[in-house]
């Protein structure tokens, strides 16, 4: 799991203009870019609608951390009512300039830290934290769960990096071998259900970005529901 010392790293780079000016291009630019934020986007809306057969419609939503805004047009288009929030300012001025399209279900921007979101109990119908929890340390990603907790109604949509990967494998392998110096923290499937239920959720549904090739990414979009 990254140590105290990533987290407030990362913290703070992207609080500088010129990090949130290129977040998304440097990230999502290009085809293979525009394929990798498409994967995600697509096991959101599969999150999301199956979260709605479930019973509860999804209507208002946090986005914590928001970044530069990039699941505000799929809200939208849902007809999502959506919040953003971020602690850093830079992120959300880059988030303010997207397509009056994907800023319809925008209800407000606020700059605020994950680990104490300034929102009463049981605001919001989803609260959402996309390409975060791989940067922050258990200790404060029970923390953050438990805000997320305190101010959804039901549910949780949260991106987890998993070990069930071609790479990790290989990892593991020349690590064990001596070849690696550090193996990066990936979950289990057991680690992740003992911390989300300690945060008091349960694992509803796990949706790789990747369905049809899961040994190729090792991202999970994962559905929470309070407990
Ligand atoms: C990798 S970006 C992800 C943004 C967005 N969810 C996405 O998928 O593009 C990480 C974001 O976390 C924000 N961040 C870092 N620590 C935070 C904290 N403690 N509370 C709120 N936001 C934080 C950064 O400012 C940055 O915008």
């Amino acid at each position: 799991m990254e140590s105290i010392e990533h987290y407030l790293r990362r913290k703070r780079h992207y609080q500088d203009e010129t990090v949130a000016k290129i977040y998304e291009m440097k990230r999502f630019g290009g085809l293979f870019g525009w394929m990798r934020h498409m994967r995600d986007i697509t096991a959101i809306r599969r999150a999301i609608r199956f979260a709605n057969s479930l019973g509860t419609q999804i209507s208002f939503v946090l986005d914590v951390p928001c970044g530069t805004g990039r699941i505000f047009q799929l809200l939208s288009q849902k007809g999502i009512k959506f919040i953003g929030a971020d602690i850093s300012h830079a992120m959300l001025l880059e988030a303010m300039g997207k397509p009056k399209s994907h800023l319809e279900g925008l209800v407000g921007l606020v700059v605020s830290d994950a680990e104490w979101l300034p929102f009463k109990d049981g605001t919001f119908d989803a609260v959402m934290c996309i390409r975060f929890m791989f940067h922050v340390p258990r200790e404060i990603q029970l923390r953050i769960l438990k805000e997320m907790r305190r101010v959804t109604n039901r549910w949780g949509i949260v991106e987890f990096r998993h070990r069930y990967t071609l790479r990790y494998l290989s990892n593991w392998i020349r690590y064990k071998l001596g070849l690696l110096g550090e193996l990066k923290y990936r979950f289990s499937k057991h680690d992740l259900e003992e911390l989300v239920s300690e945060a008091g959720f349960k694992v509803r549904a796990i949706f790789p970005t990747r369905p049809y090739a899961p040994f190729l990414s090792d991202k999970w979009i994962v559905l929470l529901e309070k407990v």
